[in-house]
C-alpha cells in the first residue's frame, strides 16, 4: 500500500492555518499537529515557572518535563499540557507574544521539532507551523504556504478575539500581528520561510472552501489520485 503523504501548511499568523489544516486533516481522515499550540505550551509553563525567555538552559530543561498531547473533542480539538486542558490559556495575547520569543530560542526549536518528528514520520499527517516544509520535514510531499495582508489577518484576529469577548482593538491586534511577523522572520534560527517549492495560496478575498479545495488538489495530484 502506498505510504501516506506527510502535508505541511506553513505560513504567517492569521493566514488560515489553523482552520485549514484541521479541515485538510479531517477530510483526508488524517492526523492534525498544531505545532504553533505546541510553542504555545512551552511559553505557558515557562511563564508559571517564572522562567525568563532569555534563560535558555532553563527552557531545555522545561522542554524535557512537558507531556503535550491533542485530543479531539466535540467542541474542537483540545489540547492537553501534563494533563491539563490548556486550550484556551494558550491562546491569550500575552501568552501569544511569550510564545513568538520562545519560539526563537535554539534550544526549544530543537526540542519541540525532534518531537514533530516522531509524531509526523510514518504520514498520514498534516503539521501547522512556520518552519514545517523547511525544516522539520522538507521532503514532505505537499507543502502548502498560506499568505495574506497584515491587515487582514489582524483583523481575522480581531473578530475571532471580540466573539470570545475579550475587549482589544482592531489597531492594536494588527500591531500585534506586524510585531509577531516580525519576531517570526527575524529570528536568526529557523525564521519563517517559503519553501521554494511550496505552492503559495493568498487566502485575502477566498472562502475557506476555496483554499480547501486548493489544497486537496495539490494532495490529489501528489497521490496520483487522477491519473
Ligand atoms: O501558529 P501560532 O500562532 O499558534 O504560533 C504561535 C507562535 O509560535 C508564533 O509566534 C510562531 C511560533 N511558531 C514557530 O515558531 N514555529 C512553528 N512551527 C509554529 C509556531
Amino acid at each position: 500500500m502506498q505510504r501516506k503523504p506527510i502535508i505541511a501548511i506553513d505560513g504567517p499568523s492569521g493566514a488560515g492555518k489553523s482552520t485549514l489544516s484541521k479541515l485538510t486533516a479531517q477530510r483526508l481522515g488524517f492526523v492534525n499537529i498544531d505545532t504553533g499550540a505546541m510553542y504555545r505550551c512551552v511559553a505557558l509553563a515557562a511563564a508559571r515557572s517564572g522562567i525568563e525567555p532569555e534563560a535558555s538552559g532553563a527552557l531545555q530543561n522545561l522542554c524535557r518535563q512537558l507531556d503535550i498531547r491533542f485530543v479531539p473533542a466535540a467542541e474542537g480539538e483540545r489540547v492537553l499540557l501534563n494533563g491539563e486542558d490548556v486550550s484556551v490559556a494558550i491562546r491569550t495575547p500575552a501568552n501569544s507574544l511569550l510564545t513568538s520569543r520562545v519560539a526563537a530560542v535554539p534550544e526549544v526549536r530543537e526540542a519541540l521539532v525532534a518531537l514533530q518528528r516522531r509524531m509526523g514520520e510514518s504520514g498520514g499527517v498534516v503539521l501547522e507551523g512556520r518552519d514545517i516544509g523547511s525544516v522539520v520535514f522538507p521532503q514532505a510531499e505537499v507543502k502548502i504556504f498560506l499568505s495574506a495582508s497584515a491587515t487582514e489577518r489582524g483583523r481575522r484576529r480581531y473578530d475571532e478575539l471580540r466573539a470570545k469577548g475579550e475587549a482589544v482593538s482592531l489597531a492594536q491586534t494588527i500591531a500585534e500581528v506586524e510585531q509577531r511577523d516580525r519576531n517570526d522572520c527575524m529570528r536568526a534560527h529557523s525564521p519563517l520561510v517559503k519553501p521554494v517549492d511550496a505552492i503559495e495560496i493568498d487566502t485575502s478575498g477566498l472562502t475557506i472552501e476555496q483554499v480547501l479545495e486548493q489544497i486537496l488538489a495539490a494532495v490529489s495530484l501528489v497521490r496520483g489520485d487522477n491519473a
